[in-house]
């Protein structure tokens, strides 16, 4: 069995931090979302992946390497445009021989990873076999139609009237079987060779496609509450430990991964929470839910439920929750009369302001 990770696609849902990384290097927990698809396919028994890059190529090659960081083996295929999902199975045909495969999209998190689904496919080998969750938004994905016996009947790519609230999770599981179907289908009205309607056409052939519904996923969408919520569930599995230096008058309550490198002076830290490599917090509270990345300042600040991400400053603010930093930022209190706000924000930044 290989596994196929497909790390295209330029993340405009998730600008401006999309802006400077691509969206599977975004950090959960201190982590880039691709480095947990990369462990879960791991921990399923999976060693030979090849993951198939875009514009982005550089930036995942450097972040990845050859993979064996995380036990693997890793084969870049390069995707000259975003043309699809089955478009990428297309491609990866050389790769993936006459193997069974598991299909990851490197931008989903899957609570819990893969390792039962990938065993059980593994024991009753259907010609494919979905993950299926509950969504508020439907349109945003591909839907599922299940028949009264819990068969897949129909699958629709982002339907206007959706059938159901049953989404399409990334992953998928395929044998062989998939390779004709992706070579049978047209592009959709979106120009891509969509892995939805590679399904529909092993359903209509009368495959054996199979379904399991799952609880716990994100993917991306845009919204930042989604990802604080990932970040959340991510950090539920954190272990306590601390690498940095922590003086005595700091107090550090629950479960904190303090990295090598990071100092926390005077301050009060309540976990769940990760402290970043080279980070300083000063003075300061850091709440629950909270992710500073790499290199960053807090001084004389409070943020909680949040994320932080590397070489960014909190200096002199308090209140900060339910927030999304970038790289590089910096935020400051305004030192002169009459205080204003004064920001400088890059395209696609949001900001609300205690008033
Ligand atoms: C793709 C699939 C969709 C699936 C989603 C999950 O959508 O086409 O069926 O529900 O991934 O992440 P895209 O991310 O290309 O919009």
């Amino acid at each position: 069995m290989k596994a196929l990770v497909l790390s295209g696609g330029s993340g405009t849902r998730l600008r401006p931090i999309t802006h400077t990384a691509p969206k599977q290097l975004v950090p959960v927990a201190n982590k880039p979302v691709l480095y947990y698809v990369l462990e879960d396919i791991a921990q399923a028994g999976v060693t030979e992946v090849g993951i198939v890059v875009g514009e982005s190529a550089r930036e995942i090659q450097e972040a990845v390497g050859d993979g064996s960081r995380f036990g693997l083996q890793v084969t870049y295929i390069r995707q000259e445009a975003p043309l699809g999902l089955a478009h990428a199975v297309l491609i990866a045909r050389e790769f993936l021989g006459d193997d069974d495969f598991v299909m990851y999209l490197g931008d989903n998190f899957v609570v819990g990873g893969i390792a039962d689904l990938v065993r059980e496919f593994r024991t009753q080998r259907p010609d494919a076999q979905i993950l299926l969750t509950r969504v508020p938004d439907p349109a945003a994905f591909g839907v599922a139609e299940l028949g009264a016996d819990g068969q897949v009947v129909s699958l629709e790519e982002k339907p206007q009237q959706p059938r159901s609230d049953l989404a399409l999770v990334g992953v998928y599981l395929f044998s062989p079987a998939v390779h004709e179907a992706v070579r049978s289908i047209k592009p959709s009205w979106r120009g891509e060779l969509e892995i939805t309607h590679a399904l529909q056409w092993l359903i209509d052939e009368h495959r054996d496609v199979r379904s399991t519904t799952i609880h716990g996923y994100w993917k991306d969408t845009g919204n930042v509450t989604d990802m604080l919520e990932v970040n959340r569930t991510a950090l539920e599995t954190v272990e306590a430990r601390t690498h940095g230096v922590v003086d005595t008058d700091s107090e550090v309550i629950g479960r904190v991964r303090i990295e090598a490198g990071a100092r926390i002076r005077g301050s009060r830290i309540v976990g769940p929470a990760v402290i970043g490599t080279g980070t300083l917090v000063s003075g300061s509270y850091i709440g629950p839910y909270t992710s500073i990345g790499d290199n960053c300042r807090v001084e004389n600040g409070e943020i909680e439920f949040s994320i932080m991400l590397s070489d960014s400053r909190l200096e002199g603010v308090g209140r900060v929750h339910g927030s999304l930093i970038g790289r590089n930022v910096t935020v400051t209190p305004a030192l002169h009369i009459p205080s204003t706000n004064r920001l400088i924000l890059g395209d696609h930044s949001e900001v609300q302001i205690a008033s």
